[in-house]
């Protein structure tokens, strides 16, 4: 037991040294060339950590597993033990698989919990706080791809960094800094106890975050497992939480959650084969819907955000949402029609009315009105790939920035709010402005729906990109985006990643635009074919792995924030 621990403080230390502390806390890479493996997270901690896995002998499943508990403590604005996510993995035998570790709804809950007396959606009941969460998935999901995939079969080496980095503390970007003084407010509104995240005065660059009882949750989950989360003291806190603020998640719900290995889609465009993730996620099918109906236009002749490209996307994009709010929906309590929206020729009639020269009106889509997107939407994405041709495409949440804003006391982990991605109300916009309708309706045990779209991308057999990306409902077209500048318009995968992104997803009736996306004349030429154009934020945040032509690896963290691509 001594020479255990005196082996995990030595190869912390030099965890923590190989992070070149520099004047920012870390020294962050967002471009990288590599032989044998790469790791791609929104942390370079995070990065390190999984790579470390790797080198010491694990597969892309355990440095997954690594990456998902580090991001737990060194990420918690997105990282997580407290929410869900949809995992796609490829095997080097060419096997794929998909794993759905969605949050569910609690028991107790019924499709109008979240309207008042006059029928109208409460948007603070389903955004914020307690009655918000849905049951954690996080730790069921790591411990079933630690059952089937793990190579090393040791947890301990595992869990080991995130448990270090919780109990001695880590150094905080100027970002982490910035965010955590942004939600200052919000966290001391919804926890009535102590939380890590707050203190005393402003948070700075390089100030040490630390999580003593996320820690203790770590270490109960190395020592009893999944037990360790799911019963026990860390589903004593959870429940005894809940009570506190209104919450309605119970010990059954918490021991009965179970994550599931899923069919995946699969789609092609043109000599590439797309494996991505079935609902309770829309990502898929609405990438596969996107990609086929833009197969057979001239993209790479047209160009990179030339009018007629950007017009043929947004038409698409416009067409595949308003099918989204309709038909999707958790497929184990709603017969999605998964081969039906996949369909040529269904495809085909919903692009009929396509013309080259006029944006389509939603309304004439279907009909609706509704908000811009107002709070920041996140979720993290990690992409792996390692040294034996394994890859791992992971995006994981706990919906809104530091999900509920509630942390369990005791436990020092954010709950998720990911209730909101139900539709509270047919018609009703959520935070990221989507709306639904009975698909997606609250019912005991359902899987709200996802937008997420981890996907990974094989050419000829062969591996060819792994890519993914937070965003809520920008997630798609992220995705649609960074996968077309790779393979219609010749960009490197890191080009493809910075490129500025749009985004329009049938209501409102908007192009979404990074700043400085479009100048004003091509600005003006897409408002005279009909379009809107609004500047929006930050669209998406892609890590991606491509393999390029001579085998290695080519790593792409996006520039948007502290975002890390590590190579070996
Ligand atoms: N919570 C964002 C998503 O799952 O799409």
């Amino acid at each position: 037991m001594k020479n255990r621990t005196i082996y995990l403080l030595l190869s912390f230390s030099f965890f923590l040294i190989s992070c070149k502390q520099t004047k920012s806390p870390y020294s962050i890479q967002k471009s990288v060339i590599a032989d044998k493996a790469m790791v791609v997270t929104a942390h370079p901690l995070a990065s390190k950590a999984g790579l470390e896995i790797i080198k010491k002998g694990g597969n892309a499943a355990d440095a997954a597993i690594t990456v998902q508990f580090v991001l737990a403590v060194v990420y918690p604005y997105a990282g997580n033990l407290g929410g869900g996510g949809f995992m796609v993995i490829r095997s080097n035998d060419g096997s794929f698989s998909t794993l759905d570790f969605r949050e569910k709804a609690p028991a107790k809950a019924h499709r109008d919990m979240y309207l008042d007396s006059l029928g109208n959606a409460i948007d603070s009941l389903s955004r914020f706080g307690h009655l918000s969460v849905g049951v954690p998935g996080t730790v069921d999901g790591i411990f079933k791809i630690f059952n089937k995939y793990s190579k090393l079969k040791n947890m301990d080496m595992l869990i080991n960094t995130a448990i270090l980095l919780a109990e001695n503390g880590f150094a905080i970007t100027k970002k982490q800094a910035e965010r955590l003084n942004e939600y200052r407010e919000k966290f001391e509104k919804h926890n009535s106890h102590e939380i890590a995240f707050l203190k005393g005065n402003e948070w700075k660059e390089g100030d040490l975050l630390v999580q003593p009882e996320l820690a203790q949750t770590l270490k109960r989950i190395r020592d009893q497992g999944e037990a360790g989360f799911y019963e026990g003291e860390t589903a004593d806190h959870i429940v005894a939480e809940m009570k506190k603020g209104g919450g309605i998640i119970t010990h059954e719900d918490l021991k009965n959650y179970n994550s599931v290995w899923r069919e995946p889609i699969t789609t092609n465009y043109k000599d590439y084969n797309l494996i991505t993730m079935p609902p309770p996620s829309s990502g898929g099918i609405a990438l596969a819907q996107m990609l086929e109906m833009v197969e057979n236009y001239p993209l790479e002749n047209w160009g990179f955000q030339s009018k007629e490209a950007i017009h043929l996307m947004v038409e698409t994009e416009r067409r595949v949402y308003a099918d989204r709010s309709k038909y999707l929906g958790d497929s184990d309590f709603y017969n999605v029609p998964i081969e039906e929206l996949q369909d040529s020729t269904y495809l085909a009639e919903r692009m009929f009315d396509f013309d080259l020269q006029f944006a389509t009106s939603s309304d004439s889509v279907a009909a609706g009105a509704i908000t811009m997107l107002q709070e920041s939407n996140e979720t993290t994405h990690f992409s792996i790939v390692d040294d034996e041709g394994n890859a791992v495409s992971i995006t994981t949440t706990i919906n809104g920035a530091y999900g509920s804003k509630t942390v369990v006391e005791g436990a020092g982990f954010f709950l998720n709010n990911e209730m909101d991605d139900f539709s509270a109300k047919p018609g009703t916009p959520n935070l990221y402005g989507l709306i639904g309708a009975e698909a997606n309706s609250i019912q005991p045990g359902k899987r709200m729906l996802s937008s997420m779209t981890p996907t990974i991308v094989t050419r000829d057999g062969e591996l060819f990109l792994v890519v993914g990306s937070p965003g809520g409902s920008t997630i798609i077209t992220s995705v649609f985006q960074v996968f077309l500048n790779i393979t219609e318009f010749g960009m490197t995968a890191s080009e493809a990643v910075s490129a500025k992104r749009f985004h329009h997803q049938w209501l409102p009736d908007v192009i979404q635009i990074e700043e400085n996306t479009f100048d004003s004349i091509k600005t003006q030429m897409l408002e005279s074919m009909g379009h809107t154009v609004k500047i929006s934020n930050l669209i998406g945040r892609v890590e991606a792995i491509r393999v390029l032509p001579d085998g290695k690896l080519e790593g792409a963290a996006d520039p948007r924030r502290d975002d890390h691509a590590e190579g070996w």
